[in-house]
């Protein structure tokens, strides 16, 4: 019943498939619409404070449960604790990934119905009003948006029951260099649009006085929602990582490219956002509804057209696939229910419950207007993760780690049972993990309660 665990086969494959995890619609999609929403600069230099000292320490620590315990999320933090408060971090990871996939697998649809759209040429010479009405009829018709994302659930599934190796590594080791590039093309297009330079402006001339509280816990959530970490993601991919790999080194280069991508993503979106004159803070359609304007401004824009929705949907699928992933190695770990059948019955409450947001995720969408404590379904379930599933997960998993786990324990992870030399750097992240990051956790918590 329980299939033997598999590892991942060498470090590079240990880095690639984790930074596949971390890079998806939340560098393509998400970073631009938050950091547009929370007015440029300022928003993005909180971010990256946010992901060192925070997201990455929590993202050190996951893995150091996952590869310490090799089990799933609920099974690694019941071998490491019996504490009845931090066993709650595997129910909230649990939680924490369903909320995310059914709102995640709505945008991955949209994306999917992209590269078709390129493909036909949808996107050729559009004018500003042209890509704004073709988001709106993707994201708000009924039937198309249940579809779609019923076709990327199941997509990742199918990816899914070829297995760990099969399914997850051949699909990353090739293409992330060439989505890069594309980004690159991107932003050097949009770039030189005139009226471009506003852009520029927003994204690196901070403006501290629009920041409040409620834009820090937005970096915090981005920063956690970015890195994978808080849903058990990055316990799962820990619990396959080689015993020799260094976990401090690993999540290092894997927050250093993912930020990277993220700001490339920016710089490819914010310029032309401006020279269209378009609102920087519009909100989830902000990619879909300048990328196509981008590209039909460039030579070979249709086929490069195609290619980029291409590379992101196949980004996003994976980021999906890891999300998938925890699911059913809990499924069948926990509750021994066979790889197979697990697949099939999360494809099912996903797009069941998911349907909620693929209904809502555009105001004008058949849910599009029933709100719950003034959200839609769409908003509600993205609230609930990167304001509340992901902060709440982190300080907890922080807090094991820190202080409740088996000193040991911890310091062989961090130093490969002392082979790795790292005594200097490990002990800094200990104390990061101690003072600092929960610290700021709960103050930031908090005072965007209160
Ligand atoms: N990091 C992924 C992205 O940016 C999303 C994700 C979050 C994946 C949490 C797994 C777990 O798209």
């Amino acid at each position: 019943m329980e299939s033997k665990r598999e590892k991942f086969s060498s470090g590079l494959t240990v880095f690639l498939a984790t930074l596949s995890s971390a890079v998806g619609l939340g560098n393509i999609w998400m970073f631009p619409y938050v950091t547009g929403k929370n007015g440029g600069a300022a928003f993005i230099i909180i971010y990256l404070i946010c992901v060192v000292l925070v997201g990455m320490p929590v993202l050190i620590s996951e893995f150091i449960i996952g590869r310490g315990t090799r089990k799933n999320v609920y099974g690694a933090i019941s071998t490491i604790t019996n504490k009845k408060k931090f066993k709650s971090i595997g129910v909230i990871a649990i939680l924490a990934t369903y909320s995310l996939l059914f709102f995640y697998t709505v945008v991955v649809g949209w994306v999917y119905s992209y590269v078709f759209k390129a493909l036909v040429g949808s996107f050729k010479g559009v004018t500003l009003e042209q890509a704004s009405n073709i988001f709106n009829t993707t994201s708000a018709g009924a039937i198309s948006s249940i579809i779609w994302q019923f076709i990327a659930v199941a997509v990742g599934g199918a990816i899914l029951v070829l297995g760990v190796k099969g399914g997850i590594e051949k699909l990353t080791k090739t293409l992330m260099p060439v989505l890069v590039i594309l980004l690159v093309v991107c932003a050097f297009t949009s770039l030189t649009l005139p009226g471009s330079m506003e852009g520029v402006k927003f994204l690196i001339k901070p403006d501290f006085s629009k920041v409040h509280i409620g834009v820090v816990l937005s970096a915090l959530g981005l920063a956690f929602f970015k890195l994978s970490v808080g849903t058990g993601t990055m316990i799962t991919y820990g619990s396959y990582y080689t015993d020799d790999n260094n976990l401090i080194a690993t999540a290092s280069k894997v927050a250093i490219s993912d930020t990277i991508v993220s700001l490339l993503a920016g710089l490819a979106i914010f310029p032309a956002v401006f020279s269209f004159g378009m609102e920087p803070s519009s909100g989830p359609g902000l990619l879909f509804n300048t990328v196509p304007l981008i590209f039909s401004k460039m030579p070979g824009g249709w086929i490069l057209s195609i290619i980029f929705f291409l590379l992101t949907s196949m980004a996003a699928t994976m980021a999906m696939i890891s999300l998938l992933e925890v699911l059913i190695v809990f499924f069948n770990e926990e509750l021994k229910i066979e790889r197979k059948k697990a697949v099939i019955i999360n494809i099912i409450i996903i797009t069941i419950i998911g349907s909620l947001a693929a209904l809502s995720g555009n105001p004008n969408g058949v849910l599009g207007n029933k709100l719950i404590f003034g959200k839609t379904f769409f908003d509600l379930f993205d609230l609930l993760v990167s304001k509340v599933f992901l902060p709440v997960n982190g300080f907890l998993i922080i807090l094991l780690v820190g202080y409740f786990a088996n000193k040991k324990f911890v310091n062989d992870q961090l130093t490969n049972n002392g082979t790795l030399n790292n005594e200097k750097i490990a002990n800094a992240l200990i104390f990061i993990m101690k003072y600092i990051a929960p610290v700021l956790i709960v103050v930031v918590f908090l005072k965007s309660f209160i």
